[in-house]
């Protein structure tokens, strides 16, 4: 089966990786002759763990390849995946789709035989319509299906979510177009992964849907967070006496500086706007996008509290700045609201993060210092605030740790630490809703 993915970036290259690790011929395109020179020569543009290993193996054994020409790539292919970027348009919160559409009118003059063109990128309701008005407009001769696939993948563990999926959403029009990526996605069937077939409008909405709900479950306990802060009560206890209801599930229960990431912001905002193009009020996701910002706000006065009612000249440590672990991804992390927040109010920050320091410095403010180790992030600081939790940052020396510092002020933004270990140690100890 040939597999064509266009768009090398997150979402795609995994998920072209992954399809050729399934045993499909795959070829990546993207516009981007940097990226697809660097993927040829064995780069990998993004940090994703595993991702290295399998891109190399599928390439040695031929099943997996890089081009810039989409002409060639088509013209082969059974199935053709859009994994272009949609980010939110400046100003509106909607969906960007130029590069989806731009994508669909390209392709449309390649065709050659029965091909199924599929979205995998995020995009609003009616998106997998309107490419097929494209590509018809474009080519009415076009023998093809549309289909819409949307991925649940999770950074920093995208090849697992990818090869042990709680799901796979089929959003399709036609049996011969369901039975290609029923075809493709077969090597699923031996772990009996469940494959949910539906229409393309209700594919793009699970998508949303789902985005919706986990950011939901989080601003919730974001939001439960703060009571127990007033009322005595641990938002880790409450999570986990709630999580055992099995209707309600005990993941996406931490409590924390707010959700991040290039998905549950975005996605947020563009189910709002999909709403309200349809007439229909969203109030449950418009609390959660506001709980969110306020929860990133919220930290700020948390961190200033603990340092005594102001920042001014403190020097203060930041462990973390990615929006999660094991990603160098810095799109709408906590630490870009949170940080500058800080500067601003004069606070020396030195920020030590193992993967996103690359991507910070393009969007914190000039002030911040980067630190290549913890031990100088530490060293001298009135305080520390540990921002994502990252493996290095879990089981930290604690005594040597205090020893480096100047002040004892510990702000655990992630509830990595429990309070009587830490006061045990000499930290004055600050969390979220414990
Ligand atoms: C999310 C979804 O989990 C994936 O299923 C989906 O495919 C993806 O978006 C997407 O749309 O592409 P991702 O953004 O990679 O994945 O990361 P998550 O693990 O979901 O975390 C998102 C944010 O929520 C992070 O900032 C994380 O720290 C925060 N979070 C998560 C919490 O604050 N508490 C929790 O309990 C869980």
């Amino acid at each position: 089966m040939n597999v064509v993915m266009i768009g090398s970036g997150y979402v795609g290259l995994v998920s072209g990786a992954c399809f050729s690790e399934f045993g499909a011929n795959v070829i990546c395109v993207d516009k981007d002759e940097s990226k697809i020179n660097a993927l040829l020569n064995g780069e990998i543009p993004i940090y994703e763990p595993g991702l290295d290993d399998l891109v190399s193996r599928n390439v040695k054994e031929s099943r997996l390849s890089f081009s810039l020409d989409l002409k060639e790539a088509v013209a082969e292919a059974d199935l053709v995946f859009i994994a272009v970027g949609t980010p939110t348009r400046r100003g509106d919160g909607h969906a960007d789709l130029k590069y989806v559409y731009a994508a669909a009118e390209e392709i449309a003059g390649y065709l050659t035989g029965y091909t199924v063109i599929v979205d995998k990128s995020t995009v609003p309701v009616g998106t997998a319509r309107e490419v097929c008005r494209i590509i018809k407009k474009a080519n009415p001769a076009a023998e093809f299906d549309v289909a819409s696939n949307p991925e649940f993948l999770r950074e920093g563990s995208a090849i697992g979510d990818f090869m042990r999926p709680d799901r796979v959403v089929l959003g399709v029009e036609s049996e011969r177009a369901e039975a290609l990526l029923r075809e493709l996605y077969r090597p699923l069937n031996l772990i009996e992964a469940p494959i949910h077939v539906t229409n393309l409008e209700s594919a793009e909405l699970i998508k949303y849907a789902s985005n919706a709900f986990l950011a939901t479950k989080i601003s919730f306990i974001n939001e439960m967070s703060q009571l127990c802060e007033k009322v005595g009560a641990d938002v880790h206890s409450v999570a986990k006496g709630m999580g055992l209801d099995g209707r309600i599930g005990k993941k996406f229960l931490h409590a924390g500086p707010g959700y991040g990431g290039s998905c549950f912001p975005k996605d947020t905002l563009a189910l709002i706007r999909i709403a309200q193009e349809h007439g229909v009020s969203s109030r449950i996701v418009e609390s959660v996008v506001e709980v969110n910002a306020s929860q990133k706000a919220r930290m700020v006065s948390k961190i200033r509290e603990a340092l005594g009612g102001s920042e001014s000249d403190k020097v203060i440590a930041v462990l973390g700045l990615t929006f999660k672990p094991e990603t160098d991804d810095m799109r709408d992390s906590p630490s870009l609201a949170i940080l500058p927040a800080m500067a601003d109010k004069g606070a020396i920050i030195k920020a030590h993060d193992p993967e996103g320091v690359k991507e910070a410095r393009k969007l914190l403010p000039e002030s911040i210092q980067y630190m290549d180790n913890i031990e100088d992030a530490i060293k001298g600081a009135d305080a520390i605030v540990l921002m994502t939790e990252w493996n290095q940052y879990r089981g930290l020396d604690l005594d040597r740790v205090k020893s480096l510092m100047k002040g004892n002020v510990f702000v655990d933004l992630r509830n990595v630490y429990e309070r009587s270990m830490m006061e045990s140690h000499g930290f004055i100890y600050t969390c979220v809703g414990r």
